[in-house]
């Protein structure tokens, strides 16, 4: 039995949501592996649409179980908002259809003040990274410090106290030396008093169940946020996110070893965005730029700052391939480049006068490459609302057909609009 992961080729926000949800049809679980409530996923099913965060976005179909796995740090008030917010549009997610695992480190308001003190500090000085300001960074240092407070705790009110002490020992160090007020130990207890309930019948064994599922062969969908360039390893670090967001984490991130990840699909966007700080080689701070936003309606979903835009870069997709071992790629928001007359491709970089084929780690280099471009026929025919292949128009095909030679890997899905059902299949990720 085949189960897929779905991955972020490039900078997050390609379409991850919509994929996983259209995917989500055909698997019987939905599985989240890393990040938090920073990642931010819109669906739109007939019209209506969903913003998702934290919880799978599995979630939106009846009758699919859900699951919150350990490498994820998981923030229980942002958790109830999103379901309140669900329940609103009529979308119940009790713990009949979802579980978090007991070994998920917690978000709580120290990580999210810490977070927003440190990315205030640094605008003054210029390091300046961009976060979600959710205590993403901050969460996984405590876990990683191995003094989080993890979701199994809530189950023990005797045993807090003590794991609460230890955590604010170290915040409250960190916080006077920054100048800011302590935290009292009952308000952080407080804190985690007033949602022990609402989580605690949630709270299980991910990996049993998995394994359960496993065993059955039933098919397993492991949903990443973020996007390789984000990764903690093979990003462009520092302006990165605090977790690896490729493939080989579904892995770890949830408790199944790795020969059950299976089919790695790469959502790729038909050209590139990024949001927060840090390079950025193919950018176009230009009428480009504003035209891809503006038909690309680039704004993120969880801070509404505008996402900035440039040219696909097969550069950066191709490494991504290499280090995710991408199976195959949902290619998205092709639609975005309906009109163009030129569209332009990065197929190279150049560091200091020489011609190179990858991204060079270091942050100097990374700020320096410069994008070699070659430069493609665009198409007049629409290819919004495309459901067939043979609705694309012959430009628009030659186009995929280019991006599949240059990254080194096939197509299996293309989106033409942000509509559930406006999605081609060219090859089933869960075939047997
Ligand atoms: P994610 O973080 O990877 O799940 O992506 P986001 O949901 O943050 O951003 C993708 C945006 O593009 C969302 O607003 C989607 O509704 C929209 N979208 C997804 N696929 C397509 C597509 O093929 N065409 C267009 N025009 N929009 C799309
Ligand atoms: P989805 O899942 C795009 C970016 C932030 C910032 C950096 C670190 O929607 O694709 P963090 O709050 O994680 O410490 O911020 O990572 N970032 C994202 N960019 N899409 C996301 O998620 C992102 N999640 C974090 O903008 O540059
Ligand atoms: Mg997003």
């Amino acid at each position: 039995m085949t189960n897929v992961v779905v991955i972020g080729s490039q900078w997050g926000d390609e379409g991850k949501g919509k994929i996983v949800d259209w995917l989500s049809e055909r698997a019987d679980v939905v599985v989240r592996f890393q990040g938090g409530h920073n990642a931010g996923h819109t669906l739109v099913i007939d019209g209506v649409s969903y913003k998702l965060s934290l919880l799978p976005s599995g979630v939106v179909r009846e009758g699919k179980f859900s699951l919150i796995g350990n490498g994820v740090v998981f923030d229980p008030h942002a958790f109830v908002a999103e379901l309140e917010r669900l329940a609103e549009k009529g979308v119940t997610v009790g713990p009949d259809r979802l579980r978090i695992a007991e070994n998920t480190a917690l978000i709580l308001s120290v990580h999210r003040e810490l977070d927003g003190i440190r990315e205030d500090a640094a605008s003054n000085s210029g390091t300046k990274i961009g976060t979600t300001r959710r205590g993403i960074g901050p969460a996984y240092e405590d876990k990683v410090g191995r003094r989080a407070i993890r979701a199994m705790d809530l189950k023990n009110m005797e045993t807090l106290p003590a794991k609460v002490d230890r955590l604010l020992t170290h915040h409250n160090a960190l916080r006077r030396g920054l100048g800011y007020e302590e935290v009292a130990h009952e308000t952080l207890m407080d804190e985690l008093q007033s949602v022990a309930e609402t989580i605690v019948p949630y709270i299980d064994r991910v990996w049993k169940i998995l394994d359960d599922y496993r065993r059955r062969g039933a098919r397993i969908l492991f949903e990443g946020a973020q996007g390789t360039l984000l990764d903690i390893d093979h990003g462009t670090y520092p302006f990165v996110t605090s977790s690896n967001t490729t493939a080989g984490q579904a892995a770890t991130g949830s408790g199944i070893g790795p020969g059950s990840v299976g089919y790695v699909l790469g959502i790729t966007k038909a050209y590139t965005t990024r949001v927060g700080e840090g390079p950025f080689p193919t950018e176009q701070d230009n009428d480009i730029g504003q035209f891809l936003g503006e038909r690309g309606y680039e704004f993120g979903t969880v801070t509404g700052r505008k996402r900035r835009c440039g040219w696909f870069d097969a550069v950066l997709v191709r490494q991504a391939v290499a280090i995710n071992g991408i199976t195959g790629i949902a290619l998205t928001k092709l639609d975005v480049l309906d009109g163009l007359d030129e569209i332009r491709i990065c197929v190279g970089y150049k560091l200091d006068g020489e011609e190179i084929d990858y991204l060079p780690a270091s942050q100097g280099a990374q700020a320096r490459v410069e994008a070699i471009y070659e430069t493609v026929e665009g198409w007049k025919a629409t290819t919004a609302g495309a459901r067939t292949w043979n609705d694309l128009p012959a430009q628009a095909v030659k186009y995929v057909r280019h991006i599949e030679e240059l990254i080194g890997a096939p197509v299996a899905l293309l989106s033409t609009s942000p509509e559930r059902d406006d999605t081609i299949l060219v090859t089933d990720p869960f075939h047997d």
